[in-house]
């Protein structure tokens, strides 16, 4: 079988003979045909629609709109982000599911963790790549938490642990994966999770792995160029630019190109990125879109009942201001 590798160097062959020979009709019909053979050959189809609307609209534990809740890092304002704690408190008070971040420490568990370091969250400090299981488990993972009193001693958890509370609640999972990961729990987690990365490169890799996998992309548009906040990343004027140049070919890709390749079933979004013909757009497409990171009850209203879209919150109590 052809590889993914072989076609993208056929494609990105043909793409420069364009880019620097004649701007003729018959190089851009070439172009065309190219890129739509590419795509047909090294595609995942999606899943069927009826199964991925099963994870991303349970049936169960809907909100006003039929959409689901999901609690951003398992709702990092109501309760220390990815842990149990937050967890229960989101099933609590209602969410359909959680995003978890999932990462490994340096011998190797997956654990749920946002960061590469521990020190933003718990009362530790260091790299994953260092830190064994052993030494990540005497943490306090609540010590840099706004209730870090309330849920004092609060563990990192492992993917299992954080899994099986899932179960147990029947939360929907969103992963954040930002490797592809091996791991086979998955399989039980068929009918209520759902695989999302940045990285299209590790949609694809866990669509090869298992084509049965819902998977989303995750995008904002202008991320090369700018931070969450809307400063750039770069001082260098040129950069800056190329960067942008960048950022425009990556939303193109998205919007054309990634999303069948990879045959996600949804495309999770920056909430501001967000508007009835972007979610017509996308529905055209049998994807559905969720909107992130969706945080006052003003803006809740218009994702779930004027847009009847799913959106992920980090708090399901009150308004607040988005962790990046
Ligand atoms: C972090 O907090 C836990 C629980 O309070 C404690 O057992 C541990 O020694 C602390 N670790 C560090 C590095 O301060
Ligand atoms: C998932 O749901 C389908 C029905 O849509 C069912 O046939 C299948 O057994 C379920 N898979 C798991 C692993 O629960």
């Amino acid at each position: 079988m052809l590889q993914l590798g072989d076609g993208l160097t056929c494609f990105s062959a043909v793409f420069l003979l364009v880019l620097f020979g004649t701007r003729s009709a018959v190089w851009s019909t070439a172009l065309t045909a190219s890129l739509y053979l590419f795509v047909v050959l090294f595609r995942f189809p999606q899943v069927p629609v009826s199964r991925a609307k099963q994870v991303l609209r349970p049936g169960s534990r809907l909100a006003p709109g039929g959409v689901s809740v999901v609690a951003h890092r398992g709702g990092g304002h109501d309760a220390p982000e990815n842990t149990i704690a937050a967890i229960r408190a989101a099933s609590a008070n209602g969410a359909t599911g959680v995003e978890l971040d999932l990462e490994f420490t340096a011998d190797g568990i997956p654990i749920l963790m946002h960061d590469e370091t521990v020190d933003r969250t718990t009362n530790g400090s260091g790299p994953l790549s260092i830190l064994g299981f052993s030494e990540i488990s005497q943490l306090d993972a609540a010590a840099k938490h706004r209730l870090s009193d309330r849920f004092q001693g609060e563990k990192v958890p492992t993917l299992q642990e954080a899994v099986e509370e899932c179960i147990k609640h029947q939360l929907t999972i969103y992963f954040d994966v930002k490797v592809f990961p091996v791991f086979q729990l998955l399989l039980l987690l068929y009918n209520s999770s759902v695989v999302c990365s940045f990285e299209p490169k590790v949609i694809y890799r866990m669509r090869q792995a298992d084509p049965e996998v819902v998977t989303a992309l995750t995008h904002r548009p202008w991320s090369l160029s700018r931070f969450g906040d809307g400063s750039p990343r770069y001082t260098s004027a040129w950069k800056h630019l190329w960067m942008q140049v960048l950022d425009v070919l990556l939303d193109w890709a998205h919007h054309h190109l990634l999303w069948n390749l990879c045959g996600v079933s949804a495309f999770l979004l920056q909430k501001n990125y967000i508007s009835t013909d972007i979610v017509q757009y996308w529905a055209e497409r049998g994807v559905e879109v969720v909107a992130w990171t969706v945080n006052t009850a003003v803006e809740k209203d218009y994702y779930q009942q004027l847009l009847n879209i799913n959106y992920i919150t980090d708090s399901l109590t009150e308004d607040c201001e988005p962790h990046y």
